[in-house]
């Protein structure tokens, strides 16, 4: 969708073409704009040759981890014997992050199509759409373009003509964050508590319904349709900056920014760019002070770091954070680190699943201990005690739920320590309220 903002050079509309196009919606509508066309391609080639089309694209899970997507797909072993499943995670409950959301909103059968090639390159008749539960309105979306497709005899047991099986199912889930954890979502759509599973094993090895199984984010399963059509080559070139890092990209932009929404430019796009350019820069008498470029789990940065970052997976990491999740939550100097710190603990501390100790204890200490030091009753003493604990909830659990909350911490105090000491010393730094006032 274009922007009335910016210049629409630089963005790259991809996976975002039709939003804000009602009658992509539909059926009719996106057949009359390509769709099911790569349906049909991936079709008539075999699982493995899909499998090296998207390996060679250098396509990477656009769920948070970044693992490519093609290595995944190919540890789903051909004529084991055993019904394999696609899961496709449309959980979507990282905090600033709501991209695939607008996919599914705007193009359901974009969503549709890659779900039914991926379960078919995978040896999949079964794939299930995991779908966080408060999103009635994509909800909505997903089961009419489901239906559509099952009365066009697209899905089903006769998929296209072709006498192969492919049924897609939408599972609502119950509003927890967890759930999008690939573990935890298989034994949610199980039937069972959302509780993270200890792996090994795998899902490829042992998933849902103790089969095969791959998980994969709805941004990613959408990007192959475009790659199928294309070619790996033409995914492969957009690229401005490290190869490892191939295609473009949806970001949800949001927090204290003059044109909050959600953008998509090629890997490699200048953030500066990206933040003052693309999305207008901060409101109108303030200044940006720091930025979560991937959703609430990865770690904050400075300005000087998001201003020399290069927008793709080796980029956020060489300047102190990750691309995450793409969901850029971004702060001004109207609003105070510690708030902000403190309310993302408690969100971590609300969604643990308490399985593990490290997590349960953790991320409640944490937030009680950041909540004080906001109050204005914290000591010196209590900002080792929080790196002490968010050093215990790193790496040391069942999942990285924990290790999510302990980020914001160790990045916020190493990062904007002035700040914290200053809330301990009785000065109140520009807090929310004074800086509207
Ligand atoms: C606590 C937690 C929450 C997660 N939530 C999501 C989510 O909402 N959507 C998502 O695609 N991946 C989420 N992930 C990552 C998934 O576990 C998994 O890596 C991803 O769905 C794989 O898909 P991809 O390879 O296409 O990125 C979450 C991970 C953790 C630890």
């Amino acid at each position: 969708m274009g922007y009335p903002h910016t210049s629409h050079q630089r963005e790259t509309a991809v996976l975002s073409q039709y939003f804000g196009d009602t009658e992509a919606r539909t059926l009719d509508g996106w057949k009359k704009r390509g769709g099911y066309q790569a349906l049909e391609k991936a079709l008539g080639m075999t699982p493995a040759d899909i499998v090296n089309v998207v390996k060679e694209s250098g396509l990477r899970g656009r769920g948070g981890a970044g693992f490519p997507t093609g290595m995944k797909w190919s540890f789903m072993k051909p004529g084991d014997g055993k019904p394999h499943y696609l899961c496709c995670n449309a959980d979507e409950s990282e905090p600033g992050t709501f991209k695939d959301r607008e996919i599914m909103r705007w193009t359901p059968h974009a969503v549709v199509e890659g779900c039914a090639i991926g379960a078919y390159a995978i040896g999949a008749e079964v794939a299930y759409i995991y779908i966080r539960g408060e999103f009635t309105e994509p909800i909505m979306w997903m089961e009419r373009a489901l239906q559509e497709a099952y009365a066009a005899g697209i899905l089903g047991a006769n998929a296209m003509g072709t006498g192969k099986r492919i049924d897609i199912y939408v599972h609502r889930g119950a509003g927890a964050y967890i759930c999008g954890e690939e573990t935890a979502l298989m034994n949610s759509l199980e039937g069972r508590r959302g509780n993270p599973r200890i792996k090994p094993p795998f899902p490829a090895v042992a998933g849902v319904f103790g089969q095969p199984t791959t998980i994969n984010n709805v941004e990613t399963l959408a990007a192959v349709c475009p790659i199928l059509m294309k070619g790996a080559e033409w995914y492969k070139g957009m690229c401005l900056s490290n190869p490892k890092s191939t295609g473009s990209k949806l970001y949800s932009v949001c927090g204290n920014i003059q044109y909050p929404g959600t953008y998509e430019v090629v890997m490699g796009f200048s953030f500066k760019d990206f933040l003052y350019d693309v999305c207008g820069g901060p409101v109108k008498g303030r200044k940006f002070k720091a930025v979560i470029p991937g959703g609430a789990s990865v770690p904050i940065q400075t300005m000087e770091e998001a201003e020399a970052t290069l927008m793709d997976y080796e980029g956020f990491i060489a300047q102190g954070s990750m691309l995450g999740s793409g969901g850029v939550i971004v702060i001004d100097d109207a609003q105070n680190m510690v708030r902000i710190i403190a309310r993302l603990a408690r969100f971590f501390a609300h969604e643990s699943c308490a399985q593990c100790t490290q997590c349960r204890e953790g991320t409640a200490w944490t937030t009680k201990i950041l909540e004080r030091i906001r109050d204005g009753q914290g000591t010196m003493e209590d900002l080792d005690t929080l790196m002490g604990i968010a050093n215990n909830m790193t790496g040391t659990t069942i999942c990285v739920l924990s290790d999510s909350c302990a980020t914001p911490v160790i990045s916020g105090i190493k990062k904007f320590r002035p700040e914290f000491e200053a809330l301990i010393h009785g000065k109140r730094v520009h807090s929310v309220m004074a800086a509207v006032a």
